[in-house]
């Protein structure tokens, strides 16, 4: 079948960067004295390639022993774990996107400002967790739903949201908040621009195919955002890690299959998958 891909896909230059730190830090560790505190990135296959390559990445500070050198990965992480790690006088290896320590100084900053600084994201994800934690009481929130809970009325409300999120839900919940009662409202845009040409692209993809297929780990928020995208879109889409996980059904009917990738999905995986459907022949 005929295989177009998105113009702009896979691998962002923060990913690749903390890639090429972990792999460095590899190589400079050879005795095994090197532990990143979580995955690296959110993609399962270079998780196990780091794996194999010798990188535990189940780490949790207050199990490192002394002499470990400790990897950040590219989703950051909150103060205390600096201080912690100095602390112990364990060495670090620091792979946060430079897009997240911009979002941790702005929050920071705002905080100084006297700003209630809120964040715009999903409370669970690690770049999240990291960021509020370079101010007090951060409030977070994803939908529009919460403010009223959540929200102090007649705030001084610094808002910033999480790197990875869509511009347009981004823009909604502005517009929610700034529909309540607030004293004042700042809003930084620390909006990632790698992830909304991606977005973007994969949009535009959606009007010249049949199917949309978005590659990438399940629990990468970027790559759920381009299959949320996809189906906004009203096209079939389907949200899978490789092309073990392709199902003949999935392209049935169609002549031509759209291909996409979340920003920490490696280029091999989307030539191969690319390379496979396109010697694919569906059913009428
Ligand atoms: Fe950084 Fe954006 Fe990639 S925040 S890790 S450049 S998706």
């Amino acid at each position: 079948m005929q295989v177009k891909l998105a113009r702009k896909r896979g691998f962002c230059f923060g990913v690749e960067d903390a890639i090429e730190l972990a792999e460095r830090a590899l190589d400079d560790h050879r005795d095994g004295k090197l532990i990143a505190l979580g995955p690296v990135i959110h993609n399962r296959q270079v998780v196990e390639r780091l794996e194999t390559a010798g990188l535990n990445q189940s780490g949790q500070l207050d199990q490192v022993s002394d002499g470990t050198t400790v990897l950040i990965r590219s989703h950051g992480a909150p103060p205390e774990t600096f201080v912690e790690a100095e602390t112990k006088q364990l060495p670090l290896v620091d792979a946060t996107c430079v897009l997240v320590k911009r979002a941790q100084n702005i929050v920071r900053q705002l905080h100084e400002e006297g700003y209630q600084v809120v964040m715009i994201g999903d409370a669970e994800h690690p770049e999240v967790k990291g960021v509020i934690g370079y101010a007090p009481k951060v409030i977070v929130v994803d939908r529009e739903e919460d403010l009223d809970a959540v929200l102090p009325r007649r705030g001084k409300l610094g808002v910033v949201a999480q790197t990875t999120h869509a511009p347009e839900h981004v823009g909604q919940m502005i517009g929610a908040i700034a529909s309540r009662p607030f004293r004042e409202l700042k809003v930084v845009n620390t909006l990632c621009l790698e992830v909304v040409r991606r977005q973007e692209a994969a949009v535009e993809l959606c009007s010249e195919v049949d199917v949309m297929f978005v590659l990438g780990g399940l629990h990468s928020a970027n790559t759920r955002e381009l299959a949320r995208l996809c189906k906004e879109e009203g096209m079939r889409t389907f949200h899978l890690e490789t092309w073990e996980q392709f199902e003949p059904g999935m392209a049935a009917g169609c002549t031509v299959a759209g291909v996409t990738a979340g920003a920490s999905t490696p280029d091999d995986i989307i030539q191969e998958f690319a390379k496979n459907l396109e010697a694919f022949t569906p059913s009428p």
